[in-house]
C-alpha cells in the first residue's frame, strides 16, 4: 500500500527547553521526521519554543514558529495555515505528546480537520496511566509488579502499608522518572508521595513493590499499518532496576540474556504494542527480569519514538525516527527501503558485531547540596555513546569521552578508600559507583562480594575484572620491557595510551608509546556500522575505530 496522499502538510511539534530528562534526543528525532517527510513532498510546519535546536534551523522545515507549547499557539498556526491537515505528536518527547493530547481533548483538532498521526489517543492514555497500563497487561497476560494506582496522600499511606518497604513512587503522564522516587525508609513516604502527586497532571501516582536487584532490558520496536512490527534494538541496563535507564549505563546488543528469555521479551514486547491499539509508528517498551527465576515484567510502553531511539538508531545505524514518519504518513515496513544498504528492506532486524556502550553524564558540581544518589528520577545532563569490538573495550572508550579526566575505567582522583568502605560506598548507586567498583577489585574485593554490593550481573564485573588484571600485568612494566602481545592487547581492550603511560612503572610519554606500537604495527583499523553485520554491501555506513 502506497503512502497516504491526503497528507499534504504536516505540524511537527517540538520538546521545549531542554530539561533534565528531555534534551537533544528529541531534536534529534524531531529533525529526522521533518528531512523525511518533506522527502515525500509534503509541507512541514514546524512549532518549538526553543530556538537552540537543529530542528528550528530554517532549513528544516517550510515554516518555523518560534512560539511557547502551548494551545494558543497551536490554534495561531492553525488559522495561519488553513493547509495543515495533520499533527505527528511523536517527535518531541512527553511535552509534544501531553500538549497534542490536551489539544485533542479541546477539540483544537478537530475544528481545524486535523489528524493526528502516527498515534492514537487511546494508546498515549493507556500507556502513560499507570492504572490503565497496568489494567491491559493483566488483560493480556503480562506481568506487572504488585502496585495499586493512588490519587491522594492518605490512599497512598493506605496502600504503602499494603505493599510494604521498599516501595517506588512513579507518577503518572511524566517523563525522565520526574517525580519518582524509592522508598526505603517509613519516613520517607510522605514526602515522596507528595512530590509523586504533584509531578503527575493528573495527580495519579502508582503504589509499587520495589523490584531491587533486578535487571532492566529495553527493546526499540517499529510497527507499521499492516501491523508488521520489527525488534530494531534490544538494551540492557548495568544498573538493575531503581537506576532510571536515562542514568543507567547501557549496552547493546544485551548482554547476559539467555535465548529463551531474549525470545520471550520479544513476543511479550509484540504482544503488548499490538494490544495498544492499532498505531503505525516507534515505540520503546521496558522490562524487568529476576535474574535468579528469569521472570519477566513490563515497566512501562512508550508509543512514541522515546530517548533511547535515539541511542538505537546510532547503535544501529537504523535511522529510526525517519522510518517512524514514513509509517505514520503510510508507507508499510516492506515497501521502505534500508537507508544504509539501499538495498535490504526497512522490514528488516538490524544485527550488530560490536558492542554499544552508553555512559550518562552528570554536572554534581554546578548543583551544589544536590542528592547524589541515582534513582527513579533522571539527573544525568547528558550521554556518551562509544563502540566497540568488546564490552571492555567499549566501557573504556566511554570512559574516555566523558571529558572528566578519565583516562579509561581507571579515575584520576583515584580513590583512596579501603576495601571495606569500597564495598560499603557501592551499594548506593553514585555517578561515579563503576569507577569505584575497579577500585575496589583493584584492591582485591571478589566478584562475588561485588555483586551482592551492587546487584549487577557479575558478567559485568567479571569484564572489569578482565581490565583489572591487565592493569595488574601493565603496572610491572616499563616502556623497555612492554612487550607486542601485552600492548596489542590492552590496545584491544580499550587501554588508551595515556592510561597506559599512567599506569606503567616509570613516567613514560605518550608519544614514545605511540611510536612505539606504531613501529609494531598495532594501529587502529576501522569497522562499519552498516545494520547487517556486513551481510550485505552497506552504502552508507559510518565507522569506528578499533584494534585487531
Ligand atoms: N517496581 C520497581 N522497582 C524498582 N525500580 C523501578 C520499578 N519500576 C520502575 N523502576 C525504575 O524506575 C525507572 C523509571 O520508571 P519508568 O516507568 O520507566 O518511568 P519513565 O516514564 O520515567 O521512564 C525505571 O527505569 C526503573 O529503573
Ligand atoms: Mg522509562
Amino acid at each position: 500500500m502506497p503512502k497516504d496522499n491526503s497528507i499534504k502538510s504536516v505540524l511537527i511539534v517540538g520538546s521545549g527547553p531542554i530539561v533534565i530528562g528531555q534534551a537533544c534526543e528529541f531534536d534529534y528525532s524531531g529533525s529526522q521526521a521533518a528531512r523525511s517527510l518533506r522527502e515525500e513532498g509534503i509541507e512541514v510546519i514546524l512549532i518549538n519554543s526553543n530556538p537552540a535546536t537543529i530542528m528550528t534551523d530554517p532549513m528544516m522545515a517550510d515554516r518555523v514558529y518560534l512560539l511557547p507549547l502551548t494551545i494558543e499557539s497551536i490554534e495561531e498556526i492553525l488559522e495561519q495555515n488553513p493547509q495543515i491537515d495533520s499533527v505527528l505528536p511523536t517527535m518531541g518527547g512527553q511535552t509534544a505528546l501531553n500538549l497534542c493530547k490536551e489539544a485533542d481533548e479541546l477539540g483544537v483538532w478537530e475544528k481545524f480537520n486535523v489528524k493526528m498521526i502516527g498515534v492514537d489517543v487511546k494508546a498515549i492514555d493507556t500507556a502513560e496511566d499507570r492504572e490503565k497500563f497496568r489494567q491491559l497487561m493483566v488483560k493480556i497476560g503480562v506481568g506487572v509488579a504488585p502496585s495499586k494506582v493512588a490519587n491522594s496522600l492518605l490512599e497512598g499511606k493506605e496502600f504503602a502499608q499494603e505493599i510494604g518497604i521498599p516501595l517506588v513512587i512513579r507518577p503518572s503522564f511524566t517523563l525522565g522518572g520526574s517525580g519518582g522516587s524509592i522508598v526505603f525508609h517509613k519516613d520517607e513516604l510522605d514526602s515522596a508521595l507528595e512530590r509523586g502527586l504533584q509531578a503527575s497532571p493528573m495527580h495519579e501516582v502508582l503504589v509499587e513493590k520495589a523490584l531491587m536487584g533486578w535487571k532492566e532490558f529495553e527493546l526499540e520496536l517499529l510497527r507499521d499499518k499492516n501491523d508488521n512490527v520489527v525488534i530494531i534494538c534490544t538494551v540492557e541496563n548495568f544498573d538493575p532496576m531503581g537506576v532510571h535507564t536515562g542514568d543507567s549505563i547501557t549496552v547493546a546488543p544485551a548482554m547476559t540474556l539467555s535465548d529463551t528469555a531474549f525470545q520471550n521479551m520479544r513476543n511479550m514486547a509484540i504482544k503488548m504494542m499490538r494490544s495498544l491499539g492499532n498505531f503505525a509508528g516507534g515505540c520503546n517498551v521496558q522490562f524487568a527480569m529476576n535474574p535468579e527465576t528469569e521472570e519477566i515484567i513490563s515497566v512501562e510502553i512508550n508509543p512514541r519514538v522515546s530517548r533511547s531511539s535515539a541511542l538505537a538508531s546510532k547503535a544501529t545505524g537504523y535511522p529510526i525516527a525517519k522510518i517512524a514518519a514514513k509509517l505514520a504518513i503510510g508507507y508499510t515496513l516492506d515497501e521502505l527501503k534500508n537507508q544504509i544498504t539501499q538495498t535490504t528492506s526497512a522490514y528488516f532486524e538490524p544485527a550488530l558485531d560490536y558492542v554499544i556502550v552508553k555512559m550518562p553524564r552528570w554536572n554534581f558540581d554546578k548543583f551544589k547540596g544536590a542528592d547524589d544518589r541515582l534513582g527513579l528520577q533522571m539527573k544525568s545532563v547528558g550521554e556518551v555513546m562509544s563502540i566497540g569490538r568488546s564490552f571492555t573495550e567499549a566501557i573504556q572508550k566511554a570512559c574516555q569521552s566523558l571529558e572528566n579526566n578519565a583516562v579509561g575505567l581507571g579515575y584520576y582522583g583515584q580513590s583512596v578508600k579501603h576495601a571495606e568502605e569500597l564495598i560499603e560506598y557501592i551499594k548506593v548507586p553514585k555517578w561515579d559507583r563503576i569507577f569505584r567498583i575497579k577500585d575496589a577489585l583493584m584492591a582485591g574485593v571478589s566478584v562475588k562480594t561485588i555483586v551482592e554490593a551492587t546487584k549487577i550481573d557479575r558478567w559485568f564485573i567479571y569484564q572489569i575484572q578482565d581490565i583489572v588484571n591487565m592493569e595488574r600485568e601493565l603496572m610491572k612494566h616499563d616502556m623497555q620491557s612492554i612487550t607486542k602481545e601485552l600492548l596489542r592487547e590492552a590496545k584491544r581492550m580499550g587501554f588508551s595510551d595515556e592510561q597506559i603511560c599512567r599506569i606503567m612503572k616509570e613516567d613514560a610519554s605518550e608519544d614514545e608509546l605511540y611510536e612505539k606500537r606504531k613501529a609494531w604495527g598495532i594501529t587502529r583499523v576501522y569497522k562499519m556500522v552498516d545494520t547487517c553485520s556486513a551481510e550485505f554491501e552497506a552504502k552508507t555506513p559510518y565507522y569506528y575505530s578499533t584494534f585487531e
